[in-house]
């Protein structure tokens, strides 16, 4: 494997609630994305303010905090290669109405402030590191081969 990057993934409250987590890990498993942390918890205030600090100030950033912390969600480290710019692709655009069908959000969501999903932005260079940083401890992330690497690879 060339560029083995490991990548933050989230399933929102709203994923949380419409029974998307399955399906959302099913897709990033059978890609060939490996699962190498996974933790379902509620966000508290504080951490939504770090999460998402970059949006602090924005006129959408009270709404955002109150619905990410509005119910648990499914906090994810998946590894592979490129995986943050795979992730952001098979996640679709933002705003779920602009997503193409056959992506996460716009297979699954309609509205922009209820898109289903989080992932690391590519664009931001270590946004990913800090997120994982954010939320899991390092041995909260496990070190493993999947039988099918050779293959993927
Ligand atoms: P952003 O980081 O721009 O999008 P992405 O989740 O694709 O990285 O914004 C964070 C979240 O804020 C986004 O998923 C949905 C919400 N949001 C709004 O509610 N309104 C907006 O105008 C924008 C840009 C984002
Ligand atoms: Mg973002």
């Amino acid at each position: 494997m060339s560029d083995a990057e490991r990548t933050f993934v989230m399933v929102k409250p709203d994923g949380v609630q419409r029974g998307l987590i399955g399906e959302i890990i099913s897709r990033f498993e059978e890609r060939g994305l490996k699962l190498v942390g996974a933790k379902f918890t509620q966000i508290s205030e504080e951490l939504a303010h770090e999460h998402y600090g970059e949006h602090e100030g924005k006129p959408f950033f009270d709404g955002l905090v109150e619905f990410i912390t509005a119910g648990p969600v499914m906090a994810m480290v998946w590894e592979g290669q490129d995986a943050t710019r795979q992730v952001r692709t098979m996640m679709g655009a933002t705003d779920p109405a602009e997503s193409a069908p056959g992506t996460i959000r716009g297979d699954f969501g309609l509205d922009l402030g209820r898109n289903v999903i989080h992932g690391s932005d590519h664009a931001d260079e270590g946004a990913n590191v800090r997120e994982i940083d954010l939320f899991f401890d390092e041995d909260e992330l496990q070190d493993y081969e999947r039988i099918d690497e050779t293959w993927l690879y």
